[in-house]
């Protein structure tokens, strides 16, 4: 039966859904009315309760007790059932309304992360046995959740970096600043609102976030033009969907992102570039793209002209809803800007 929990835990990345099978899991299989899993945040040295089982928020009162306790539980890296705890004078009068509480450590290697509380409001007496099957859950779960913080730590700082590298680019061009954060910003919120899955929203920051990537191959006198392009011109600044394409094709981490990169000018009519595909064959993400970057240079300020209102620049998405973008998408920008500006 801890089989099932183990393999879980091992598959997943995300430390919070590893708390809650953890929580679910020990509920299971011991009588518990409470059960949160905190974890020490090394930045702040405080203890954050990441997932509970609970609607209660805590009060700081409570914290600090419980950390007391929880502080005890780490140093010594053992579990501990403390039955009756209202009349335990080492720990004060009360932790919640809980009577019956056990705790155990998140141990990895010989070294604790953070504490699992469980507790009972009623008066019962947990067992040397409850206490194994905890101890057991939780370490199990401190490794899966200490695999999946250094993941995600590794995640941050991957994306700080290319964040960092695409806004190095967009140095070049003055007026363009903030460009791709907030391009990044506006697709997150179409992927958020159609329901993308979390690799697709991950897969679409990096794509928004590099869209222009290929532009570091345009010559300065093209790309900082001022006035209108040459035919000529044009045809180069074209290239960047290709230029991005080459660049990225090197790195193996962006093979799922070159198509949202690439295509990020096509037009749902199929008028667009570089190959001209035409509605859903265009990867959603160059889709979603193609919406949030037009929006963008739509409503910002550029030296030769003033950026239109918000109300313009919608109702011009409107008048491009199907020709050159995709409809569905449309709404759901609209959508997401009406219910929080973005
Ligand atoms: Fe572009």
């Amino acid at each position: 039966m801890l089989y099932d929990f183990s393999e879980k835990v091992a598959s997943c990345l995300d430390s919070k859904e590893i708390s809650k099978f953890i929580i679910s899991e020990a509920m299971r299989l011991i009588k518990a009315d409470n059960i949160s899993v905190m974890l020490l945040n090394n930045d702040s040295d405080a203890f954050e309760v990441i997932t509970h089982s609970g609607k209660e928020t805590y009060s700081q009162d409570i914290m600090r007790l419980q950390e007391g306790v929880a502080v005890s539980v780490m140093d010594a890296g053992k579990a501990k059932i403390i039955n009756n705890i209202k009349s335990d004078s080492n720990y004060a009068s009360k932790i919640d309304d809980l009577i019956s509480v056990m705790f155990a450590p998140l141990k990895v290697k010989d070294r604790s992360i953070g504490v699992v509380k469980l507790g009972s409001r009623s008066q019962l007496e947990y067992a040397a046995e409850d206490l194994k099957i905890f101890a057991a859950l939780a370490s199990q779960a401190a490794v899966a959740i200490e695999n999946a913080r250094l993941y995600e730590n590794l995640k941050d700082a991957f994306i700080t970096t290319v964040h960092t590298l695409a806004e190095t680019i967009e140095k070049r061009d003055p007026y363009t600043g903030g460009h791709t954060r907030r391009v990044t910003d506006y697709c997150l919120a179409i992927g958020r609102m159609i329901g993308l899955s979390d690799t697709d929203i991950h897969r679409l920051e990096l794509a928004a976030v590099l869209h222009d990537i290929g532009k570091i191959g345009i010559r300065d006198n093209v790309l900082l033009k001022d006035g209108r392009l040459t035919d000529e011109e044009f045809e180069e600044i074209k290239k960047h969907t290709i230029y991005g394409e080459e660049i990225l094709d090197h790195i193996k981490h962006f093979k799922n992102v070159i198509t949202g990169v690439k295509y990020h000018h096509e037009r749902y009519d199929g008028r667009g570039y570089p190959d001209g595909v035409k509605g859903e064959d265009i990867d959603i993400t160059a889709r979603i793209i193609a919406i949030a970057d037009t929006f963008d240079a739509m409503t910002t300020d550029r030296p030769y002209r003033k950026g239109l209102s918000l109300e313009a620049a919608f109702e011009e998405l409107k008048r491009c809803s199907g020709t050159q973008f995709d409809p569905e998408l449309v709404n759901a920008f609209l959508k997401a800007f009406e219910n929080k500006p973005v």
